[in-house]
């Protein structure tokens, strides 16, 4: 089992500074050693390459810079592609959520029928019209869709990248208006906390399984650690109270390692800056050992 880790330090998708940070931290917390334990054939490809904001230049649109984001997000893409070409499952590193564009788009092509599991306090699914902050971080999964501004849409000359029936939300606690309107227009399966809490994690993640498992050629897990409760996971720049404990989620990890049909994951918002020595970056790693089977060997 071959394994590439890509490092995405990204900022520009958010205003807090630091989550460019998130791959060090993810690195410093061991995530090479966590994955070498279970046999697989770890190579850290490093960071790609995220360009620096131009100061001077004004912001001209709702969307904190685009240019910068777009482009960063091409560069993933690339990268993400070649190592997906190889036969190697990519496992990406952030960085705020806007990497996911990029991920996605480097994926998605190799598909028919890519199915994504978003774990997370909030949809990502704001537009420029409907986004409250201006934050790319918002509308990756949006942009996925086909929807979006065309410069984040159109990242390697295809789209929509993926579609709304292969999507599964699950934690959802934050949504915006315009959110809300979409995952009912494309019926989203979204599992809020409500739903959590009334059925138990375990009947989640085996609904989400039977869900995508038989109309899927792949999944692509995209896990933000804003979706855990601030408690288990501070170190997040946009953190909303009332979610996934860490046992929760070792337990989804699990299910999904036994499921064995994830086959792309990326792992974001992880904030050093806001974090407790730390605590963030070594939950995001553990989640990892779960995911690619610990528990299972
Ligand atoms: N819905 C809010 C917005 O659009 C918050 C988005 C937070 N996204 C994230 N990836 N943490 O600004
Ligand atoms: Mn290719
Ligand atoms: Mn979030
Ligand atoms: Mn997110």
């Amino acid at each position: 089992r071959q394994l590439s880790i890509i490092g995405a330090p990204m900022d520009l998708g958010q205003n807090r500074r630091g989550v460019d940070m998130g791959p060090s931290a993810i690195r410093y917390a061991g995530i090479v050693e966590r994955l070498e334990q279970l046999e697989y054939d770890i190579e850290d490809l490093g960071d790609v390459a995220i360009p620096r904001p131009d100061r001077k230049e004004e912001q001209k649109s709702h969307l904190r810079n685009l240019k910068e984001v777009a482009e960063g997000n091409a560069n993933l893409a690339r990268t993400v592609d070649d190592e997906v070409n190889k036969g190697r499952f990519p496992l990406i590193i952030g960085g705020d959520h806007s990497i996911a564009i990029g991920s996605l788009a480097g994926i998605a092509k190799h598909y028919n029928q890519l199915g994504v599991i978003w774990y997370d306090a909030h949809g990502d699914l704001n537009t420029e019209s409907t986004s409250p902050s201006g934050n790319i971080h918002g509308m990756p999964l949006a942009v996925s869709l086909g929807i979006g501004h065309e410069e984040l849409v159109n990242i390697e000359s295809y789209q929509p990248k993926i579609k709304p029936e292969n999507i599964v939300i699950i934690g959802a606690r934050s949504l915006d208006d315009g959110e809300k309107e979409l995952i009912q227009d494309k019926g989203i399966k979204v599992y809020t906390m409500h739903e959590i809490d009334r059925m138990g994690m375990t009947s989640v993640i085996q609904e989400s399984v039977d869900y995508l498992q038989d109309k899927c050629d792949g999944v692509h897990l995209s896990l933000d650690l804003d979706g855990l409760d601030p408690q288990d996971a501070p170190g997040v720049g946009t953190p909303v109270m009332g979610g996934m404990s860490y046992r929760e989620s070792h337990l989804a990890m699990e299910m999904l390692a036994e499921a064995d049909m994830i086959t792309s994951a990326e792992f974001v918002e992880v904030n050093p800056i806001l974090d407790e020595k730390n605590k963030t970056a070594s939950v995001a790693v553990g989640l990892m050992g779960s995911l690619f089977g610990e528990k299972l060997k």
